[in-house]
């Protein structure tokens, strides 16, 4: 406890308020790349595990065990609630999600109904209750998230991971009106996932539009933002920060922000300093270590680590995460020394600290740079 775990660090940079360290936690920090994950995780594939709160919780809970990280995620997918609708949808080993049938035409539309999250995802409820009992008093929020309409329609649309989007992308031209009823279902369905996360005690929610970056800026504008938008101001009624993320989004990210987030997350290919810009003062930032870094011996992860760090600058509003999702060769130790040293180092919004006096630096005067952090 204590200054390592502020309570709402993470909560307040989200909000672009000062925060003593920046805070910090990692896309997928929970799962495959821990050994007490494979250990806990027994068979049946995650749509299947999601369906069992107590392993959902623990699943949840083992990366704060080692990471001091500012913010639990729910171990979860976004297929979860499409399964939890009928939707024939399953998880193929080394794969992915993967629909027999994909979604064609308007018939195969009209068959994906509203979630009713009380009788239909009671088990996820359960587990986002118990993770918060669970996180009571840590000062440590727990992140609901949701697949964003244009990323799960990929899926639906192409029934398998796909390079190019080919299916989703012709529909959105060919059959545009289709496209609309498709991406408002989708929106709607994740209305309802965030709205019953956070109703059980989510703090925050992330809406993952990770494909959206295959999209020109005219296909996302035209497309995906007005959906987009919908979502977001249909959740801010719940008062929690929103944080919209996507991969390969640098030239989307000024119509990313007039969706009307409180943060935008990125990936790794835009430095955090043209992304503030892009993105406009009124939008935090969240990234973006490029996973694979985290792969290179410690100096290395340790440079690029401060390199994000000062990219980022000491404006207000930056919580320091993965460009995506943590490869699963990383080794947890090197990710627990990047979680110290954005704390050590990690000073944006730091009037808080400076406030009580802290230089910029850090408390000894000396700066992380000698204490450096090891895995
Ligand atoms: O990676 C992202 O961009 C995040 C958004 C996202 C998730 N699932 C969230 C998630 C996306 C795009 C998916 C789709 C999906 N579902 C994929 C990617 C396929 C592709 O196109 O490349 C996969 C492989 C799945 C199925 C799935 N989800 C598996 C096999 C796992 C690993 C855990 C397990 O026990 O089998 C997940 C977990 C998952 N999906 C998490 C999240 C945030 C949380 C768990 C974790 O931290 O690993």
């Amino acid at each position: 406890m204590g200054d390592e775990h502020d309570p709402g660090r993470f909560l307040r940079a989200c909000r672009r308020q000062p925060v003593d360290r920046t805070p910090v936690w990692f896309m997928r920090q929970a799962g495959r790349s821990l050994p007490e994950y494979r250990r806990a995780r027994g068979n049946g594939d995650i749509l299947e595990a999601a369906t069992h709160p107590e392993l959902v919780t623990e699943l949840t809970l083992q990366p704060l065990r080692r990471y001091a990280v500012d913010a639990a995620i729910l171990f979860s997918d976004i297929m979860v609630p499409l399964r939890a609708i009928g939707c024939p949808v399953r998880i193929v080993p080394d794969v992915g999600p993967v629909l027999d049938h994909p979604l064609g035409g308007a018939a195969d539309i009209e068959r994906l109904r509203p979630l009713e999250p009380e009788a239909d995802i009671p088990s996820v409820i359960e587990a986002v209750t118990l993770v918060t009992r669970a996180l009571e008093g840590r000062g440590i929020p727990l992140i609901g998230f949701a697949g964003a309409p244009f990323t799960v329609a990929c899926y639906l649309v192409e029934g398998k991971p796909s390079r190019t989007f080919a299916r989703v992308k012709s529909l959105m031209h060919t059959e545009p009106s289709t496209w609309q009823i498709l991406a408002d279902r989708l929106a709607d369905i994740a209305c309802a996932f965030l709205s019953a996360q956070v109703r059980a005690g989510a703090r925050a929610v992330q809406l993952f539009d990770s494909w959206a970056g295959w999209l020109t800026p005219a296909d996302y504008e035209r497309f995906v933002l007005p959906v987009t938008a919908r979502v977001l101001s249909e959740l801010r009624a719940l008062d929690v920060p929103t944080i919209l993320f996507g991969v390969g989004t640098g030239e989307l990210l000024a119509l990313m922000a007039s969706a009307g987030p409180d943060v935008v997350g990125i990936d790794w290919r835009v430095p955090i300093d043209v992304a503030r810009s892009r993105l406009g003062a009124n939008t935090a930032v969240q990234g973006n270590l490029d996973p694979a870094i985290c792969l290179a011996p410690w100096e290395v992860v340790a440079a690029e680590t401060r390199r994000v760090l000062q990219s980022a600058g000491t404006a207000p509003g930056h919580i320091f995460n993965l460009g995506h999702g943590v490869l699963p060769d990383t080794d947890p130790g090197i990710l627990a020394a990047v979680a110290d040293l954005v704390h050590q180092e990690g000073r944006s919004g730091a009037s808080v600290a400076e406030r009580d006096g802290i230089p910029a630096e850090g408390p000894d005067g000396a700066g992380g740079h000698q204490r450096e952090a090891r895995p």
